[in-house]
């Protein structure tokens, strides 16, 4: 079944109103019988204070402003991967609330992340955590008007828990649902931020599961300028981390191990600064990398814990240096000036500093989220939905996943498709 978007953004609200109205006719109805039985001048002043206080009980105010002002509160919902996170956005007044759950334990005795252990325990836990944010909002369903959530790309059986929820719920609350791009939910998460960027911009994608470079017009018009050819950079953090002993995620590991390295000590290459154009590789220095940890630790297990230090700084030294490379070749050949990293790796220190530092030269400024809103979570969901939902795009009833989706096939705003709906189309 496919509803038909409403010309000013499908809002359920006005069915709420509708139903409001005529509860209150009914009820002046019954007052004014009987007040009218006992005396006209008193039915008059006790029928209209009575209506009075009921209308301004009610939400139909509120509501009616909410409609004319075309708001929407969105619960957003995400569970791609090995995280469980659920949000409310309002468009009016922003995050309203948001929860994250990691299965990061669930998955440590394996080396990675069990796609069935993934799914059963975002089954576990996503009902509930739903129900926590309703009530620390003290909201109820029929304040919702909108439902979000990732519908690729990611774990085919992760995205199905997140989509039955989420369809679930929109057909039990009468609310239109969208499926949402989990590249789109990061790329969008620092608007969720007070001073957002404005477009267009160029975003670098930096994640587990993605390294991308994009030209970003507007919602929905993205142009890929470049990508890895093969590991993601936040998936050869994890793999180095992996190397010198250390657990998932490693991202954040190597970053705190590479405080305490000496620079220079080691030089890891630049994978692919010395040719033209924006394509990324990080395969050849996660080999480096192998065999500097080989080389340096003898006969032991490991190298030394200062000689880990200083491999920790020179891998993240070389991984910051070939990100910055290209991100200042995608500025100078756009002529943009304004860079958004997101993803898990934009939450990395050392490269916010020197992206900062050298994008100032070029006149241009760096945009990122808090570091909680870097990795997955609810809120860029809630968010990328709640754009989309206003513009009057939601899919029909059918629950889908999209576990590969690139990220340029995506709808604009304008377009009477959602992006879920022109993915199927594909
Ligand atoms: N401070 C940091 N420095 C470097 N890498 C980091 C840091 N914090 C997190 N990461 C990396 O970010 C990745 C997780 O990010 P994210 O949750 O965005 O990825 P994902 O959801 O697994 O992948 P994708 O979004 O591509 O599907 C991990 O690889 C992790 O090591
Ligand atoms: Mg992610």
């Amino acid at each position: 079944m496919q509803h038909k978007p409403h010309k000013f953004g499908y809002s359920p609200c006005w069915g709420r109103v509708f139903y409001t109205l005529v509860t209150l006719g009914a009820k002046f109805f019954v007052v004014g019988l009987f007040t009218k039985a006992i005396e006209p001048v008193v039915f008059t002043s006790v029928a209209h204070y009575y209506a009075l206080g009921q209308i301004l009980r009610s939400r139909l105010l509120l509501d009616l402003a909410r409609l004319l002002r075309k708001e929407m509160r969105v619960l957003g919902i995400e569970t791609s991967c090995d995280e469980t996170g659920v949000a409310i956005y309002d468009s009016d007044t922003g995050l309203l609330a948001d929860a994250l759950y990691s299965q990061v334990e669930v998955h440590a005795d394996y080396g990675g992340v069990v796609p069935e252990l993934a799914s059963r325990d975002h089954v576990r836990k996503l009902l509930p955590m739903i129900r926590q944010i309703l009530a620390d909002t003290a909201l109820q369903a029929g304040d919702i008007d909108g439902i979000a959530y990732t519908a690729g790309p990611g774990l085919i059986g992760a995205l199905m828990v997140g989509g039955s929820v989420a369809r679930s719920l929109g057909y039990a609350w009468g609310v239109p649902t969208l499926g949402v791009h989990h590249m789109e939910g990061h790329l969008l998460a620092p608007m969720l931020e007070d001073n957002p960027p404005q477009y267009p911009f160029i975003a670098l994608l930096v994640s587990g599961g993605h390294t991308q470079l994009v030209s970003v017009k507007a919602i929905g018009e993205y142009e890929i300028l470049g990508e890895s050819l093969d590991d993601a950079a936040g998936e050869a953090f994890d793999k180095a981390a992996k190397m010198l002993d250390m657990d998932y995620p490693g991202g954040p590991r190597i970053a705190k191990l590479a405080e305490k390295g000496e620079a220079g000590r080691f030089r890891f290459p630049r994978p692919m600064c010395d040719r033209p154009g924006l394509d990324f590789s990080f395969s050849g220095l996660k080999t480096f990398t192998l065999n500097t940890v080989a080389k340096e630790r003898g006969a032991s297990v490991l190298p030394d814990e200062q000689t880990q230090a200083d491999i920790a700084w020179a891998f993240q030294d070389a991984v910051v240096d070939t990100l910055m490379i290209k991100c200042r070749r995608a500025i100078k050949e756009t002529g943009l000036k304004t860079l958004v990293i997101a993803g898990g790796v934009s939450a990395n220190i050392c490269l916010r500093e020197r992206l900062e530092k050298a994008l100032a030269k070029l006149d241009a400024k760096v945009f990122y989220a808090r570091n909680a809103f870097c990795t997955d979570n609810g809120a860029m969901i809630a968010y990328a939905g709640c754009q989309r939902l206003m513009a009057g795009q939601h899919d029909d009833l059918t629950i889908r996943a999209v576990p590969r989706w690139p990220l340029d096939t995506l709808p604009p705003l304008q377009s009477n498709q959602s992006a879920l709906a022109s993915a199927i189309e594909e």
